[in-house]
């Protein structure tokens, strides 16, 4: 009988870990979840994950971790230790012997920080001598929840995204191509840039919000200064604010003007489109649930 997978999760309780830990989980896969909050973690410990609480910026709480895993997929945050994070990780798993990381990556333009240090932490894997795959998502349709708020009152999007096109993604796309590259075999060595099945502007986010609210919804485009503003109003750390307003000057002339079948071939199923996202969450932008 061929043993168990198991793989370990870094970043299980956000946007990607959330969804990918049930999924694998179901598949069948042994999962170690390293979080830092075993309240945030409870519903993934109920579903039958192993709980290793650590801090990825602490290097002697990764060990534990990595012992024993076949595969890590390494997500960190997008903050300025990020790197530091990765290099962490790698070397636990060199030291424990984990033969293969799988990196939830980015895809966005290099003048960002976020960008450039997601750029060496590729380098750092792909020199360290383990077996890797690099899956690089581009902007989420999730983000577009940071606007849920003017959306669902005034019926506007602020973003300073100017007409670009971007080829955004459902989260839900990227823990389906994670689930498929960490189950499947065939990928080592390989990077995926995923997209959604569209290049859109925001005002056609706009549009498709229009269309799915029932309701006028405009898109303001707004100077990146207001953007860093209003982010670090929400309590979005500087380091980091100033990094998404970087990857919005990208973005806003065209970096991610482009699509890719990626998460067609890895999972067999087309990617969600902008509309079917807003459907889904249409509750999530409607003034009636956020005020209930
Ligand atoms: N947002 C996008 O459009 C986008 C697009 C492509 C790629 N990416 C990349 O995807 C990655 C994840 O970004 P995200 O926005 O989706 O975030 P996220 O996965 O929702 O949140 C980050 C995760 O990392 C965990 N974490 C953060 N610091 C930690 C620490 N010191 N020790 C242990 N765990 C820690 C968080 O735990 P807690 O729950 O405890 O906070 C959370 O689970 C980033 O590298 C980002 O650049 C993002």
């Amino acid at each position: 009988m061929s043993k168990k997978l198991k793989v370990l999760v870094t970043g299980a309780t956000g946007n990607t870990g959330s969804l990918l830990v049930p999924a694998l989980l179901k598949a069948g896969v042994d999962v170690r979840i390293f979080i830092r909050d075993e309240a945030k973690a409870k519903p993934l410990k109920d579903l039958g994950a192993e709980v290793v609480s650590g801090d990825l910026d602490e290097p002697g709480t990764i060990l534990p971790a990595v012992k024993n895993v076949d595969k890590i997929y390494l997500l960190t945050w997008n903050g300025e230790t990020q790197l530091k994070q990765a290099e962490n990780v790698i070397n636990a798993a060199k030291y424990e012997g984990v033969p293969y990381i799988v990196r939830h990556s980015m895809w966005g333009p290099e003048n960002s920080r976020i960008i450039k240090q997601g750029d060496k932490i590729e380098e750092m894997i792909k020199s360290s001598g383990l077996q890797w795959t690099l899956l690089k998502p581009t902007f989420y349709m999730q983000n577009t929840m940071m606007a849920a708020q003017t959306i669902s009152s005034d019926g506007v999007i602020y973003w300073d995204m100017k007409d670009g096109r971007l080829g955004m993604i459902d989260v839900r796309d990227i823990a389906d191509s994670a689930l498929a590259v960490i189950t499947g075999e065939g990928h080592e060595g390989k990077s995926y840039i995923l997209t959604g099945p569209g290049a859109i502007s925001f005002n056609d986010v706009a549009s498709t919000f229009s269309r799915v609210l029932d309701k006028e919804v405009k898109y303001v485009n707004v100077p990146g200064e207001a953007a860093l503003q209003s982010m670090t109003g929400m309590g979005v750390p500087q380091w980091i604010a100033e990094g998404y307003v970087e990857l919005s000057e990208g973005f806003s002339k065209n970096f991610a003007n482009s699509t890719t079948e990626n998460v067609k071939i890895l999972t067999g199923h087309s990617a969600r489109s902008f509309e079917q996202f807003a459907k889904d969450f249409a509750q999530v932008f409607s003034s009636k649930e956020i005020t209930v």
